[in-house]
């Protein structure tokens, strides 16, 4: 355990939270300080920095262009698939934002207001979120690469008043036209925004403001030419900054919320003490603005900071080739960089030896961090040696925001050990418990919870669901937030974690639901049930398997190869290409339990060549039997 500053601020963040946050409250500033620094008279629901009045967006740009910052870069866009780049600094990314602050307000977008952003990794999509923090808007932003069915759920819950997107993203293998996605979502949404704004991509331009629709449509020039740039609106630190649906097991998406004062005080906190950035280093982060990542590491902990962050349209691997990584690092002297463990994965798979490496200069690179599935130790061996940098593994959840466990590489650098992402990091008070609730002894394997309260910048409930948010993180163990992940922690206080106890996918770094991919499956009409397990792949981590029984009078025989096709395209059609669904098998049934459970954990275990723990409850274990020759890897 360490016994430096790590252990010294982590012990103040749990026996003494106001304490440190509030220390931690000055790195932002505010319009009022707040009153209570932690607000937990009425738990299980915690608000951090009651009575706090502030701009996040203010925070994160003006400040800064304030304080002399303003012709420093504050964004570099860098699109390999475009064949372009381009610069902004403070000032130019402050009066794009208030300008288009100013074009949302002109539709009516008020303090409150919903606005989904559904737009690949353009400069744009940052200017939408500022400019929706600026006046005080929530923004929700959805990931392009979901298909309509996903964003529909998205419109759904989140009822928008503008929804923001763009023509088109653009993929190594195909321009992806995202207007017609648009377009399949609304229609069938029950809920229609009152406007939508489109940029305009030359790549695939979308026609737009001629048909005939119940919402207007117009494009980004359009709106932000006219516009009078719009000041910034100071919100409660309680108020909502954004919504963020994530995966859960069910195919409704859970709206994570993150208020304004904890998000903006745990980002910058983190910044300098996780990631040992501070004003003007410039950061790299390698993900998208649709993911917790993107939000976090992309947008608001850079600009917050005062950095200068990297905005990367392109891939590991293909944009032109596995150097892609190295040439941005090296083009504009990135301090640190940050990625899923696939990304490294690929760079591994086209350039194991690094030579791609040895034309760049890397002299600037001090460290790698790597989250957003688990950090496999070949991964990280491999990573270590080729760079010579430390390599850092994190373990978050968009849930949380920011990492819940971390080698803190600014406040007290420890030795890493593969396969761990550290310690807990100061105000998550982790701990792994059994069945009863009981904390499991170091080094045995358990369920990941943190005990309440979460700190600063965490979800403070679901949208619009208090209820929700309660039954599927509080309500298993009592004063505890539940993680969802199974792991341990070893005699020196090292985390491990080693994957999903429930059955939420994690495919290439990417959260998806089993239940959302069912509900596509389930959807042909010659599918009778289903059912789809996540198992364990080299490259991705995990892919998604589709099991399906086919209807009475269904020939399996003669129909089954067009059947399975069509099933790999639906999925691709409503949840998108991102879910990789490959493989469908049609099976006579699906081992249950009697009370009707499908069980899929049985079925994974199966797949991943593990002896399956069959519950007593099974209805019928023939069914299983039967299974385990579609199933087992070398059947
Ligand atoms: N819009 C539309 N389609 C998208 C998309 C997007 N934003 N992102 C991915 N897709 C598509 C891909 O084109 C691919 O389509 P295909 O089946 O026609 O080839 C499919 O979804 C699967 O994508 P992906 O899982 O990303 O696999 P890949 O083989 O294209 O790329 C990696 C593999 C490793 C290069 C890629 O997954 C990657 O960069 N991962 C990093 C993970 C990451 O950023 N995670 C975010 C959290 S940190
Ligand atoms: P997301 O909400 O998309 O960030 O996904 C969160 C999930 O990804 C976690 O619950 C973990 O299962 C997994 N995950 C993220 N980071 C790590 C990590 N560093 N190590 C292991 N698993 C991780």
């Amino acid at each position: 355990m360490s016994t430096g500053a790590h252990a010294a601020a982590h012990k103040q963040s749990i026996t003494d939270p106001t304490a440190f946050w509030g220390a931690a409250a000055s790195g932002i500033e505010w319009v009022t300080e707040p009153t209570t620094v932690l607000d937990d008279s009425n738990p299980p629901f915690y608000r951090w920095f009651r009575g706090g009045v502030l701009n996040t967006c203010f925070n994160a740009l003006d400040r800064h262009v304030r304080d002399g910052r303003g012709d420093q870069p504050a964004l570099h866009y860098d699109s390999p698939v475009t064949g372009t780049t381009a610069t902004f600094t403070y000032g130019e990314l402050l009066e794009r934002v208030a300008r288009f602050a100013g074009a949302l307000a002109s539709l009516g977008v008020e303090k409150g207001d919903r606005v989904v952003v559904y737009m690949p990794m353009v400069p744009e999509a940052v200017v939408a979120m500022l400019a929706c923090a600026r006046i005080g808007a929530v923004h929700s932003v959805v990931f392009g690469g979901f298909a309509p069915a996903e964003l529909a759920a998205r419109i759904e819950d989140a009822e928008p008043k503008v929804i923001v997107s763009a023509s088109c993203g653009i993929e190594p293998s195909r321009v992806v036209e995202y207007k017609p996605m648009l377009d399949g979502a609304l229609d069938r949404s029950s809920h229609k925004p009152e406007s939508v704004i489109v940029l305009q991509r030359p790549q695939a331009p979308a026609e737009v403001g001629v048909r005939d629709t119940e919402w207007e449509e117009m494009t980004w020039d359009e709106v932000d030419a006219d516009a009078e740039p719009a000041d910034c609106v100071p919100v409660e630190a309680t108020d909502p900054l954004y919504v963020l649906y994530t995966s859960g097991t069910t195919g409704r998406p859970k709206g994570i919320v993150r208020d304004n004062g904890g998000h903006a005080v745990a980002l910058r906190w983190s910044m300098e003490n996780v990631y040992d950035i501070g004003p003007g280093d410039v950061w790299f982060t390698a993900s998208d603005v649709g993911w917790v990542v993107g939000h976090s590491y992309i947008v608001y902990a850079p600009l917050l900071t005062g950095a200068t962050t990297v905005l990367y349209e392109g891939k590991p691997v293909g944009t032109p080739d596995a150097s892609a990584f190295w040439r941005v690092v090296s083009q504009y002297r990135c301090k640190a960089m940050f990625t899923a463990p696939t990304a490294y994965r690929a760079i591994k798979r086209e350039d194991s030896a690094g030579e791609l490496m040895k034309g760049y200069d890397l002299s600037c690179l001090e460290t790698v961090f790597l989250a957003g599935e688990r950090l496999d130790p070949d991964t990280y061996e491999w990573a270590t040696s080729v760079l010579g940098v430390p390599v850092v593994d994190n373990w978050w959840q968009t849930e949380t925001g920011w990492p819940i466990a971390a080698n803190l590489r600014g406040l007290d650098p420890m030795p890493i050990k593969a396969g761990s992402p550290s310690v807990p990091v100061p105000g998550y008070d982790v701990q792994v418990l059994d069945e009863s609730a009981h904390q499991v002894p170091p080094g045995t394997e358990g369920a990941i919870a943190i005990r309440l309260p979460l700190p600063p910048g965490t979800l403070p409930t679901l949208w619009q669901d208090d209820e929700r948010y309660v039954a599927s993180y509080l309500s298993v163990y009592d004063g505890y937030y539940l993680t969802g992940d199974g792991g341990m922690i070893d005699e020196d206080g090292y985390v491990y974690v080693m994957g999903r106890t429930d059955d939420v996918l994690n495919v290439a770094g990417h959260r998806l639901s089993t239940g959302s991919i069912e509900a596509a499956l389930a959807g042909h009409p010659a599918v009778a049930e289903c059912a789809v397990i996540g198992v364990t792949d080299d490259f991705k981590g995990q892919v998604p398997r589709g099991l399906v029984v086919l209807k009475g009078g269904v020939d399996a025989e003669a129909d089954g190869e067009r059947i399975r096709r069509e099933l790999v395209q639906r999925v691709r059609d409503e949840v998108g290409a991102v879910a990789s669904l490959k493989q469908v098998d049609i099976v006579g049934g699906l081992p249950k339990t009697r009370s009707g459970k499908i069980l899929r954990k049985t079925m994974r275990e199966l797949a991943d060549g593990k002896t399956p723990v069959v519950p007593g409850t099974i209805e019928d274990v023939s069914v299983l039997d039967r299974l385990a020759s579609v199933l087992r890897p070398e059947g």
